[in-house]
């Protein structure tokens, strides 16, 4: 079996700046390595993407957001996940389960309980080996995507909300020690890659 490692965070932690870099680093260890995001990653899941994050769809309720996101990740795990990692392959995933525990379960108060056990349908038993989360402020997150591009209907959230996310991630990483990493986001870019690396060559060995 191959490796699964999943990275989370708030929005604009810098987690795709990071997967890159991890990307890189593997790759030139001779690892076979595939990327993938969610929502998205499979034709099905991008489509599914396009409704969740489309900014007109404001009446969109928790039910449906919640569902959608797990249907998203149902095809990816059975099309791309699973049979990367039957292949020997090391999986690196832009957000997991934990962002709907958060997003979902906390910050929209449907509760991780609740969430996890949909969840449970949409993985089987394909949980990351190891989930990284950076952990930044929601003002700094949100400042650094508001640069990139046009936000999305979870970007355009209350601060409020941002915050209940940013508080959410601390609280699991907490709950879940063993299965989830937090790594300090405001510090650099190099530094994080440090980080992550040694918590990733660890696992490896
Ligand atoms: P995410 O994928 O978590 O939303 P990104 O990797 O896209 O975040 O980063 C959001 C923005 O912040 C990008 O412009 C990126 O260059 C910048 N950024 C990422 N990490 C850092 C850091 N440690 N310090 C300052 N800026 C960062
Ligand atoms: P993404 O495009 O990765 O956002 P970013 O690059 O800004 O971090 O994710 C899209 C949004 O979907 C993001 O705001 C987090 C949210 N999300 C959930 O609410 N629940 C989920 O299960 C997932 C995977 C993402």
């Amino acid at each position: 079996m191959g490796l699964f490692i999943t990275m989370e965070g708030p929005d604009g932690s810098g987690k795709s700046t990071q997967i890159e870099l991890l990307r890189d680093y593997l790759s030139g260890k001779g690892y076979d390595i595939i990327i993938c995001r969610e929502p998205g990653g499979t034709k099905i899941s991008e489509a599914i993407r396009q409704v969740i994050l489309n900014k007109d769809f404001t009446e969109m309720g928790n039910m449906t957001e919640m569902l959608l996101y797990a249907a998203a990740r149902a095809q990816l795990v059975e099309e791309v996940i699973r049979p990367a990692l039957e292949n020997d392959k090391i999986v690196i995933c832009d957000r997991f389960v934990e962002s709907s525990a958060v997003y979902q379960g906390i910050a929209r108060g449907m509760g991780i309980e609740l969430v996890y056990e949909i969840n449970q349908y949409a993985i089987g038993d394909t949980m990351p080996d190891l989930t990284i989360m950076i952990d930044i402020d929601a003002g700094t997150g949100i400042s650094r995507k508001k640069k990139q591009a046009e936000l999305d209907r979870m970007e355009r959230e209350t601060m409020e909300f941002h915050q209940r996310v940013v508080e959410g991630y601390r609280k699991i990483a907490v709950q879940y020690p063993e299965r989830i990493l937090k790594i300090d986001g405001s510090g650099s870019i190099e530094d994080i890659h440090g980080q992550i690396a040694a918590a990733v060559d660890k696992i490896i060995s």
